[in-house]
């Protein structure tokens, strides 16, 4: 059994990254052999500055680490550094996908939104970079938030066109992947406007939770989270997504169910459930806030311990691509000529 998943380095990561996959990396990290990777590749779609994009690579792989992620049990690791395997595969199911299907992406189309053609080809062609990595791991399974599910049935698609294609009947020459996508917590909403996903690039300042942020600011921005006029704690995705939102973080970072806690605060106000949800998290965060801390003042153990995975990542991702090339045709590379 493979787990892969992949996170962007851009920016700070939020609570919707931790609640809807990092920690879900976390828990996963023993079903069997676990791949974690900083997607760097990926975010160069965006031309980040380059020093911004090194520390933030840096900081990401910390940010992973601090929240549970032990290198000892899963190789974790930067896509940069697997390049060569991840952007030759990338070309393969480039010519298996079609442009229709890349058009249809709902990230594509929110990202290209009024762009016209001057739209990036890596932004259109981002899904299936996403497929080169995850097939080139054979991964099982993908613990990924909800926004990502289009994405891997994308990598699902890919993989069995790719073996329609190439292998014999019934061969899996690239792994068919699972996503893991959790029902409560997959989609953490923006606490400003709880019909959004809590996102990076285009959620509201006091709406977004940052995973460094102290623990009063976090108390603050729940104060003023975005409930609705009724007075009752009731978990209704459709009709209270405020309230809702509140539910599922609570439940997830104290573990009580969703029935013991609404009827906990049944009677009580919305402002002492929002404080309540803001104190129970800020606790949740806070040791890995001060773990990320620590680790980001050893920058020199934090680069040692992505070099030292990077090897097994190359191992099994070059095994893959070798599959690949013998079965679609292209002849074996020589061996490069020595040059003294
Ligand atoms: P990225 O970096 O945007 O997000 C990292 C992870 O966080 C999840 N997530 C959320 N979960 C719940 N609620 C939210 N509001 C929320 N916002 C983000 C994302 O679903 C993701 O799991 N394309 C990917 C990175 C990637 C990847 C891969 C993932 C590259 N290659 C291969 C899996 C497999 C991305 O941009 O995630």
């Amino acid at each position: 059994m493979r787990i892969l998943s992949g996170i962007q380095p851009t920016g700070d990561k939020h609570l919707g990254n931790y609640i809807g996959a990092i920690r879900h990396y976390v828990s996963n990290q023993d079903l069997g052999e676990a791949f974690y990777f900083i997607a760097d590749l990926h975010a160069l779609t965006l031309l980040p500055d380059p020093a911004d994009l090194r520390e933030s690579t840096l900081k990401t792989a910390a940010m992973l680490l601090a929240a549970g992620v032990d290198p000892e049990r899963a190789t974790l690791f930067v896509q940069s550094h697997v390049a060569s395997e991840h952007t030759q595969l990338t070309w393969v199911l480039q010519c298996v996908a079609r442009m229709g299907e890349l058009n249809r992406m709902t990230q594509f189309k929110d990202k290209s939104d009024g762009k016209g053609d001057s739209v990036s080809v890596g932004i259109y062609t981002y899904p299936v970079l996403q497929a080169a990595d995850v097939v080139a791991y054979d991964a099982d399974s993908v613990p990924v938030g909800a926004d990502q599910k289009q994405h891997l049935e994308l990598v699902r698609n890919l993989a069995q066109r790719f073996n329609n294609r190439y292998g014999a009947e019934g061969e899996e020459i690239l792994k068919v992947p699972e996503p893991l996508i959790a029902e409560v917590g997959g989609r953490v909403m923006d606490l400003q406007d709880p019909t959004r996903k809590m996102s990076t690039s285009n959620g509201s300042e006091k709406g977004t939770v940052w995973m460094l942020d102290e623990s009063d600011t976090i108390v603050k921005k729940f104060k003023s989270a975005v409930t609705d006029s009724e007075a009752e704690v009731r978990y209704d995705p459709a009709q209270k997504p405020g309230v809702s939102n509140l539910l599922e973080l609570l439940h997830i970072v104290s573990g009580r169910s969703i029935a013991e806690l609404e009827a906990e605060h049944d009677h009580g106000r919305y402002g002492d459930f929002k404080v309540a949800v803001g104190e129970a998290v800020a606790a949740h965060m806070t040791p890995i806030r001060e773990r990320y801390h620590e680790l980001m003042d050893d920058r020199a153990e934090l680069e040692r311990i992505l070099g030292s995975s990077a090897d097994r990542a190359r191992e099994v991702a070059s095994a893959t691509l070798a599959r690949v090339v013998a079965k679609v045709g292209l002849l074996e590379a020589p061996e490069r000529a020595a040059t003294n």
